[in-house]
């Protein structure tokens, strides 16, 4: 399967979903071939620095400036993890056509709406990549969400995301912002790897969870 983790706005968290995923998933015995088509490479140094570290399972990750959907489709035992970034729109383009799937992450904000919103119209009638394929399923949940319930964001924007055109599936499983993503990430490690008993591990794992439901218990 093919997912793509995008989003216009950047630090919305799409390589540390796409590093803790790739990685979280090697450790339930799929093969993962990862692409990273952003520019900034984050993707690929999280996965150099593993090997630097000597952190098994290492990662297979494509830096790529463009990708053919053909070469994506062309790993049929393997899950396809894609990091895409609003800097390189081509290869974005290319990578959302030959997906099975596109995740979203949206921070809890109105901005972070709007630009999820401004993202659905690019992908759908700007781009026509939703129409182009038409079997993608477009998947959003929240990340970085508030950690103290009172504060209301995280609820608004997850009804925001519901109503908006566009989202097939709005996950009710959101990562809360957490240092340990930040501070696992800088050691090249996932979150479940550094601190396996962690909220932030826990939520990690019902999100992955959701997302591949036949990997757990295999
Ligand atoms: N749930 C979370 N809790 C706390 N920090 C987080 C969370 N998710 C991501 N971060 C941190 O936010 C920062 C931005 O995340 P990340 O680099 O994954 O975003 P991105 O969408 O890939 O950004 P860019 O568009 O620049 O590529 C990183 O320091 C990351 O560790
Ligand atoms: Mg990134």
């Amino acid at each position: 399967m093919i997912t793509v983790i995008a989003n216009l706005k950047g630090g919305s968290g799409k390589s540390t979903v796409a590093f803790n995923l790739s990685v979280w998933l090697e450790k339930h015995g799929r093969r993962v071939v990862g692409y990273d088509l952003d520019p900034q490479c984050t993707l690929s140094d999280l996965g150099m620095l593993r090997k630097d570290i000597g952190n098994k399972p290492y990662l297979t990750i494509h830096s790529v400036r463009a990708v053919l959907q053909e070469q994506l489709k062309s790993h049929d035992d393997a899950e396809v993890i894609v990091d895409v970034g609003a800097a390189n729109m081509a290869a974005m383009k290319e990578a959302m056509s030959a997906a099975d799937r596109i995740l979203i992450p949206v921070p809890p904000s109105q901005a972070d709406v709007w630009a999820t919103q401004r993202f659905l119209h690019i992908i759908g009638p700007d781009l026509n990549v939703v129409k182009m394929n038409g079997s993608q399923q477009i998947m959003a949940f929240v990340n970085r969400a508030d950690t103290n319930k009172a504060i209301r964001e995280t609820h608004e924007t997850e009804s925001a995301l519901k109503m908006l055109p566009g989202i097939d599936i709005v996950l009710p499983h959101r990562l809360k912002m957490r240092t340990n993503f930040r501070r696992s990430l800088s050691e090249g490690l996932t979150v479940f790897e550094m601190w396996p008993r962690s909220k932030a591990a826990e939520e990690f794992h019902t999100l992955a969870t959701a997302l591949y439901p036949d990997v757990v218990g295999k």
